[in-house]
This record gives C-alpha cells, structure tokens and sequence, in this order.
C-alpha cells in the first residue's frame, strides 16, 4: 500500500512537471519562449524554490475537461528566495489549456498572494495565459475577482511585481495593471483589454496584435509596462535587480549594500553640466549617474513620458528614488503623462520607506489645448498631491529653472520637503523673464522710443534680480545654494540626517487623491 503511494506522488509529481506534453512544450520553445518551471528556475536564487498546490486538480465536468486532468493545472505556485530574501512567485503555463485561469488555479495564486501578505513577501506574478478558462465560465471570473481584491489589498504593503511573457487579454490585465511595476518581454507578448478583431468589428480599425498591445507599445505610448526586456531571460534579470532595491514589505527597509564610492566624493565636472546659457538641453542623468553610488542608475519608464525620468539608485549604500525633470526633452516640461509617472513613483516610494531625491530643471507645464482638454489641471494635481502627502525624507536640488506652479510641485520646500539645495544656476520665479517683462512693463514699453533696447533692459534686470536662487536663499526656502561638485557628500549627508525621521498625516481613511 504505501510503496504504492510512494509511486503515485512520483507519477502525479511527474504528471505536473510533463505540463501540456511535448509538443506544446516544443511549441512554447520554437516560438522564443520558456517554460513556466525554467521562469522560475532563473527567477529564483538557484535551489530555493518550493512549490505548493503541486497536486490541485481542475473540478471541471463539461466539454470532456473530465479527460484533461493535469496535476498543478497549469499555474505553478510557491516560494523562494531572490538575493537571499523571500518572494512569491506564480507562473502561469501556456501549455496547459493555454495558461487560462481556472477556479482551481485562481485559488492556487490566492493562496500564496495571502501567505504573502502575512508574511510581509513581495509577489512577482509571471503572466502568459490565454485568459479566464472557457470552459469554467462565471467560477473563471470569479477567480479573476479574488486576484483582483488581493491584488488591492496588497497594495502599499507589499511589491508586487508582474511580468507579462505571453498573451494577457480581456479583464486578466487588470491583475497587473493593479500591481507595482510591469515587464513586458519584446514581441512574445501582448496586453489588451479587447483583441484586433474586436476593435475592427466596433471601430473599423486595423491595428496588428503587436501596435496594439505589443511590448513596444505600452513601454513607449501607453505607459501601462514599466520595462522592456528583449527575451525571457533578460526579463527575470532585470526583475531580480529591481528587487534588490526594494523593502520585503511597508514596515521595513531596503536592504543595504556596502558600495567602495566614498561618501564624500566631489566631482568637479558637474560644475560643467548645467550649460551657462539657459536655454540650451542637458541630459539630467548626466547629473545622476555621476552622483549615486558606483554611477548606477535602474531607471523605471524609461520610454515613456521622457520629459521626466524616475528610478532607483544607491547611495552611502541604501536605496533612493530619484525624480528628475530632463530638459533634453520636451525642455523638462510637467505633461499629463510626466505628471502621472512621477506620481506613481513617488507614492511607490512613499509606501515601501524610499527617499525621495528630486532634481528640479523646469520651466512650467506644457501649454496646449491637447494638454488642458487631457485634463493637465487634474494630472498635474497628482503630482502635487503625491509629493505633499509623502512622509518618507525628501531631498531637493533645483539644477536650472524652477518657474510658476512647477516650482511649487517639485518637492518644494512648502510641500515639507526636508532638505531643498539649489545650484548657483537656478532660476526661481514666478516665469521666465521675457514673459514677466512682457506682462509687467506691457505699458511701459509701448511708450517707450526704442523699445527693442527698453525691453532688452527690462528683461536683463528682472533676471538679475530673479532668475537667480537667491531670493528664495535669502527666505529659506532653499536650505543652501551648493556647487555641484559638492552633490553628493552634500546629498549623503542629509540623508544620513534624516534616516530617523518620522512625519505624519491627519488621522483619514484614506485620501482622495485627483484621478
Ligand atoms: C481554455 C484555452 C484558452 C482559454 C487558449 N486555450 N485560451 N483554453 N480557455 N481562455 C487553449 C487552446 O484551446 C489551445 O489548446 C491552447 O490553449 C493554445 O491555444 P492556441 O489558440 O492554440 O494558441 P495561440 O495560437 O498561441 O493563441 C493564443 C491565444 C488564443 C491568442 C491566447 O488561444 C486565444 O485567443 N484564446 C482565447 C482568449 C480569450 O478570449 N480568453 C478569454 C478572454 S476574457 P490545445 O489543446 O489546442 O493546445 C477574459 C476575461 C477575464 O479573460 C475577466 C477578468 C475580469
């Protein structure tokens, strides 16, 4: 009898490890793709993982799903360790019914998404499905909802992380769209909510799987992923080195990694950076790269929204999130999709006890109908409202031009950002000189007989007495005016400074944050 069990937990063993059988196996592979099992092998520090639900079955009955019983049914769910610290992980196998979601295994995911949540493990999700499970109907969707709530739930408390390696259609994709940071791995896969057939039936458009859905595309135009990896293997990488930037969980700290930059290392060419004349771009990553611990920068939306730049760096060790205008493009303006990017960042940052350091060069929000129809009064509020609300420590340098509203919203010292450095380059004002010029002396300079030179004056004046950071020194706003050079012992310094820091918000269920 037992030698019998012995041999029937090899042969279910064996049964969930052969997943769909070899053909689709050789199918998943010809079409550039691994295996849910060899996923997580790379994922995973060699030797830690642990799966659970092995043996669940599906409890379907119709369409002949009695004859199709395959152990574990097509999610592979557990535990191990990346970089020696726990996580969560589930990944869906396309080769069993296509990865599609069942009853049995949404209750698989839920499991560990709870276990995960108690305690206090990220979550990486590894997508590649073909959507609820036809055959189970309404018991599909409501798996879908389960992960859904968790997903909701998690949220602020956890990471989650999800990478999309395969197709994710129809309501799946709110499961990542709900969590923390997306990957998606070039021309394998594709997240929609309605496919091309759909759309050509409704609104007559041809669109390709790819230009619709494909990696490209929601890396670049619709900001839904946050990553773009070139093969599977490349994305499992680069999602082991986001995790080493980020807490286990909302109660407790990056890990630390000891770094030979010295702390106080000054670096004359960034005095050289910021160009004299005011108008012309610089690349901001120039700064950052240079200053952060061993010049490393993990930038997060990279495609996207460019005239912003958000991600993860190191310094004295610990992990930071950097916000920073880029005035290589689009001038460094605040947009609609700038204004959004960064507030997610710096509420993920808020949530998980990552210091936020701003680099500020921005001359206002992108004017525009498309910009005020979009709604840039309502997106733009996200910003402010996500760096007001942030407790974690705060640090601000302004590099270059801080004007109008965009000063106000890029942890200003108002919004109780901590530590606020300017460069001796900065311009603070309410808006650039011309335009100031042109509002303030309108009726002089009409009376005025050589009016090119009375308003060459005019303009030369207001900068010298504001396009400076000196008014704002002189008030406190900006704690010190620093020579770039100094970045980074200076940056350092504050953060060690304010490593205990605790701030508060008025007692609320919950804010109602500008959607
Ligand atoms: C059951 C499915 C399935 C599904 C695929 N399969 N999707 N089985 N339920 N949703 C099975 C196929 O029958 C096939 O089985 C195997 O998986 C591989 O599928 P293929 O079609 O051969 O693969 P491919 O050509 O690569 O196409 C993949 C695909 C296509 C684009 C995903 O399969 C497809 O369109 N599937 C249906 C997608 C869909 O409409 N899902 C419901 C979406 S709505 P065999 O035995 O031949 O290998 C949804 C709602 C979620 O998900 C709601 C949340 C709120």
């Amino acid at each position: 009898m037992s030698t019998d069990r012995f041999a029937e937990v090899r042969r279910r063993h064996a049964n969930a490890d052969a997943g769909g059988g070899e053909a689709r196996v050789e199918r998943q592979h010809q079409e550039g793709k691994l295996l849910a099992r060899e996923r997580i092998n790379l994922l995973l520090d060699e030797g830690t993982f642990e799966e659970m639900d092995k043996l669940v079955r599906h409890r379907s009955r119709e369409f002949g799903m009695d004859e199709q019983v395959i152990d574990g049914d097509g999610f592979i769910t557990g535990y191990g360790r990346i970089h020696g610290r726990p996580a969560y992980v589930f990944a869906q196998d396309f080769t069993v019914f296509g990865g599609s979601l069942s009853e049995a295994n949404a209750q698989k995911i839920c499991k560990i998404m709870d276990l995960a949540l108690k305690i206090g493990a990220p979550v990486i999700g590894l997508n590649d499905s073909g959507g609820a499970r036809i055959q189970e109907g309404v018991l599909s969707l409501a798996g879908y909802a389960d992960i859904f709530l968790r997903n909701t739930l998690s949220s602020g408390v956890i990471p989650q992380i999800s990478a999309i390696m395969g197709p994710c259609a129809g309501g799946a994709v709110y499961s990542p769209a709900l969590t923390d940071f997306v990957f998606m791995v070039d021309h394998t896969s594709h997240m929609f909510v309605t496919g091309p057939d759909v759309i050509k039936t409704v609104t007559h458009e041809d669109v390709t799987k790819e230009k619709l859905g494909g990696a490209e595309t929601h890396n670049s135009i619709s900001g839904v992923a946050h990553f773009i990896a070139p093969d599977d293997a490349e994305c499992l990488r680069m999602i082991r080195q986001l995790f080493s930037y980020l807490p286990q969980n909302n109660r407790d700290d990056a890990p630390v990694r000891t770094s030979s930059d010295p702390i106080d290392r000054v670096d004359a060419s960034l005095d050289t950076v910021v160009p004299a004349e005011s108008n012309l771009p610089y690349d901001i990553k120039d700064i950052i790269h240079r200053v952060v611990d061993d010049g490393e920068f993990f930038e997060i939306h990279e495609h996207w929204a460019r005239n912003i730049v958000v991600g993860f760096a190191r310094m004295d060790g610990r992990s930071i999130g950097i916000v920073a205008n880029q005035p290589a493009f689009l001038a460094g303006c605040l947009d609609i999709n700038s204004s959004v990017k960064g507030a997610r960042f710096v509420r993920f940052c808020d949530a998980f006890n990552i210091p936020i350091l701003t680099f500020e060069d921005v001359p206002g929000f992108l004017p525009g109908t498309d910009q005020e129809f979009g709604g840039i009064i309502r997106h733009g509020a996200k910003l402010l409202y996500a760096y007001a609300e942030a407790t974690v420590p705060k640090i601000t340098i302004i590099t270059r031009k801080a004007y109008g509203g965009a000063y106000c919203v890029m942890g200003s010292k108002h919004l109780r950002t901590d530590v606020n450095f300017a460069y001796p380059t900065a311009e603070i004002a309410v808006m650039g000189a011309e335009g100031a010029v042109n509002i303030v002396y309108r009726r002089e300079l009409a009376a005025a007989e050589d009016k090119v030179a009375a308003r060459k004056q005019k303009i030369e004046d207001f900068r010298d007495r504001f396009a400076n950071p000196f008014v704002a020194a002189e008030r406190g706003f900006i704690d010190d005016v620093i020579e770039p050079r100094e970045t980074r012992p200076k940056v350092i310094r504050a953060l060690r400074m304010l490593t205990t820091k605790v701030d508060t918000m008025p007692r609320k269920k919950h804010g109602n944050i500008p959607l």
